[in-house]
C-alpha cells in the first residue's frame, strides 16, 4: 500500500489588506479516488469545456493518470488545487506528462501552483522518471527548471504551440531522444 506525501504549509496571506483576516492552512496530498470530483470541478473551473480538445488531453485520454505522483492542495480540508501526472514515452524518453495544473481563483497568487510542479517533479524524479513534459507558459514554467524541447521534436495528437513544449530532463541525454511521437505509455 502506497504511502501517502503529506505537506503542512502556512501560506501568506494574499494581500496586506487580507493579512488579519484570514490565514490558510495549506496541506499537500497524494491524489486518491476520493478528490476525482472536486478535480473535475477545479478543472472546469480553469479551463473550461473546451479542456478535453486540447493535445495533451488527448494523450491523457489514451490511459490513466498515476496517482502517485498527482497531488493535491487543501485548504482547511478543502480541496483548491490539483496537478496530475500521466506516464508517457516521447521519443525514446519514459517520462511523464504534467498536466493539468490548476488553482483555484480564490487561492492564486500564494505558490501553490509552484509548490505543486516542484512535489510531482520530485515524485517523478525518486520514481525513475527520465523527464517531466508540459505544453504551458515558459515564463511561469521556466523559473521552475523547464527547459524548451526542440522546436516541432515531438509530435502530440493534435496541434500544440511548439514554443510551449517544455521539459525537465532528469534522465541522460534527454533532449536528443526527444524526438518522435508522445504518447501513453503503462
Ligand atoms: C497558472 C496557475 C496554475 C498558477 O497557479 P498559482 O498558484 O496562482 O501560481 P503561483 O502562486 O505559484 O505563482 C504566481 C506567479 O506566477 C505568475 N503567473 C501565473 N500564471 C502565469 C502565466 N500563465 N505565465 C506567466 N506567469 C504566470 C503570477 O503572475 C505570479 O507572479 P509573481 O510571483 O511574480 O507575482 C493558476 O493561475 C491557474 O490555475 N490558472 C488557470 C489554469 C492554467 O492556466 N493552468 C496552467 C496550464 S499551463
Amino acid at each position: 500500500m502506497s504511502c501517502p506525501l503529506i505537506f503542512y504549509g502556512f501560506s501568506l496571506p494574499m494581500s496586506q489588506q487580507h493579512q488579519h483576516l484570514y490565514k490558510h492552512e495549506l496541506v499537500y496530498l497524494t491524489e486518491d479516488a476520493s478528490h476525482d470530483d472536486v478535480i473535475e470541478l477545479i478543472n472546469a473551473e480553469a479551463f473550461g469545456p473546451g479542456r478535453h480538445t486540447r493535445a495533451a488531453a488527448r494523450i491523457r485520454e489514451q490511459g490513466a493518470h498515476d496517482r502517485s505522483l498527482s497531488f493535491i492542495c487543501a485548504d482547511d480540508g478543502e480541496t483548491i488545487a490539483s496537478v496530475r501526472m500521466t506516464p508517457v514515452l516521447a521519443g525514446g524518453v519514459k517520462g511523464h506528462l504534467l498536466g493539468p495544473l490548476a488553482v483555484r481563483p480564490s487561492h492564486k497568487n500564494m505558490g501553490i501552483g509552484r509548490e505543486l510542479v516542484r512535489i510531482a517533479i520530485e515524485a517523478a524524479r525518486r520514481k525513475g522518471s527520465e523527464a517531466v513534459i508540459l505544453v504551458g507558459d515558459p515564463p511561469y514554467y521556466g523559473p521552475l527548471g523547464f527547459q524548451k524541447v526542440a522546436y516541432n521534436a515531438l509530435d502530440f495528437p493534435g496541434p500544440v504551440d511548439p514554443g510551449r513544449v517544455l521539459v525537465v530532463p532528469i534522465g541522460e541525454d534527454v533532449h536528443p531522444r526527444l524526438k518522435g511521437t508522445i504518447g501513453w505509455r503503462e
